[in-house]
């Protein structure tokens, strides 16, 4: 029997039947020709197969990570070998060096620009305001970056149309709840070889990711807490089961927290005072300002790596807390973390390649600003998933459509 060398690419391509389907259909007409495509992301097999599949649709694609940590230069190094595609990264990035190659990638002037925490769009604004001018539009990836795009579309700022895919079902319902959720646990439980169940569970924020976090830990016999600043969302974690607690009493009792609310300082010196010892410490949301990470190190008077992964603050009084993957995404840049499951990206990345699609291929033609996706675009994603898993809907009949459509119903009484 003879062996082969695998692609790194070749586990997610199994895993990902939207954007194969996209590939074969899109590959002979090269719609996507014509136009460079900037796509920042966690670069890694998932993002590899979205690369791949805006390349056979014709683009010539650009790339960079949204988060210098969670690189892997095997992928990298596959997709820049072949002609059309750049990259901009490398594993191992520092700060520094993931800012700088975001310019220079920006100063290849692309035409479209796929964002994930709009760090590039952010940029092109800033720094590169002639390329604003010229860019033909964009979509972003994350809650994140969404926010910061609502910032600058209140100022008026924004100079093209940019789809919020990250605000579109087919992207949230998924890949914040059940990929966030599983991903998150998943790495935490595989970081600290440790137990999620009997454990108290402190969610921070009861948004789509805190909501698939809080779930499944519960689903995994974890004791799970909930802290929210928004009422409603507070309530609907009660209704749902979980404890609520404000932060300072959640501090003083739990043993695993996560943060998932895309603010910053959420866990912050009062609360690194309250918890017990051997508290873990981990964050979810797309930057890593969630966790005070300034005031944990002024806390300690010394630190240590008793696993990978794992960083230990030692604390005055004796206590120990243990902070995962340095307060970065912890389900994308700890030493085992992989980032979502495959079959969760594939949504995700279809709803990106739609946004570029629909502006770049179709030709629709917005005002600057920031858009919701189309329904029609993230139906058609959701039938394409539907027929990849072989299930089937329903159609409404003509009397049901029609039934929807009227307001004076033929059996009412008026
Ligand atoms: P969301 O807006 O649906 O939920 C955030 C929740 O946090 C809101 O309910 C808000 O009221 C709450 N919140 C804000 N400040 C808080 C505070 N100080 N204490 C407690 N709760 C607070 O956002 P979503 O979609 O859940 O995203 C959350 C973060 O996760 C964002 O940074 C997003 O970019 C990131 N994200 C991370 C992923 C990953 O792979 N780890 C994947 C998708 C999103």
């Amino acid at each position: 029997m003879s062996s082969h060398e695998e692609s790194p690419l070749t586990w997610a391509r199994d895993h990902t039947p939207i954007l194969a389907s996209f590939q074969e259909e899109y590959r002979e007409d090269a719609p996507l020709d014509g136009y460079t495509v900037a796509f920042a992301s966690h670069l890694e097999a998932k993002s590899g197969v979205a690369i791949e599949t805006l390349h056979a649709a014709g683009a010539e694609v650009l790339f960079a990570p949204s988060e210098p940590q969670s690189t892997h230069g095997a992928v990298v190094d596959e997709l820049d070998s072949r002609d059309g595609i750049t990259a901009y990264a490398w594993e191992g990035m520092t700060d520094e060096e993931f800012d700088e190659a975001q310019h220079e990638l920006l100063d290849e002037e692309p035409d479209f620009i796929l964002d994930d925490g709009c760090e590039l769009i952010a940029k092109c604004h800033a720094q590169h305001p002639d390329l604003a001018e010229t860019v033909i539009g964009g979509g972003e990836q994350t809650t994140a970056g969404i926010t910061r795009l609502e910032a600058m579309d209140e100022e008026g700022i924004l100079e093209f149309p940019v789809y919020g895919v990250n605000d579109t079902p087919m992207k949230h319902f998924f890949d914040n709840v059940h990929g966030t959720g599983e991903s998150s646990l998943t790495n935490i439980a595989i970081t600290t070889n440790s137990l999620i169940s009997g454990k108290d569970i402190v969610v921070c924020g009861y948004g789509y990711c805190g909501r698939g976090i809080a779930n499944k830990a519960r689903g995994m016999g974890g004791q799970t807490i909930v802290t929210e600043v928004d009422p409603r969302k507070a309530l609907q974690a009660h209704m749902d089961g979980h404890r609520v607690m404000d932060m300072d009493e959640a501090a003083a009792t739990g043993d695993l927290f996560i943060s998932a609310t895309g603010n910053r300082e959420v866990i912050r010196a009062e609360h690194f005072e309250q918890m017990s010892d051997g508290a873990t410490i981990a964050n979810s949301g797309h930057f890593d300002v969630e966790i005070d990470l300034d005031a944990l190190s002024d806390m300690a008077d010394d630190v240590s790596s008793p696993k990978e992964g794992v960083t230990r603050y030692h604390m005055p009084d004796g206590r120990h807390l243990n902070l995962l993957a340095e307060g970065r995404l912890v389900n994308l840049t700890g030493p085992y973390s992989q980032g979502h499951p495959a079959e969760v990206m594939d949504t995700t990345f279809a709803m990106m390649f739609m946004a570029a699609y629909d502006m770049l291929a179709d030709g629709t033609d917005l005002e600057p600003g920031l858009y919701n996706i189309p329904d029609r675009l993230d139906r058609a994603v959701a039938d394409r998933k539907l027929e990849t898993l072989g299930l089937s809907t329903e159609s409404l009949t003509e009397s049901q459509q029609a039934y929807y459509e009227e307001w004076e119903h033929p059996d009412s009484s008026f």
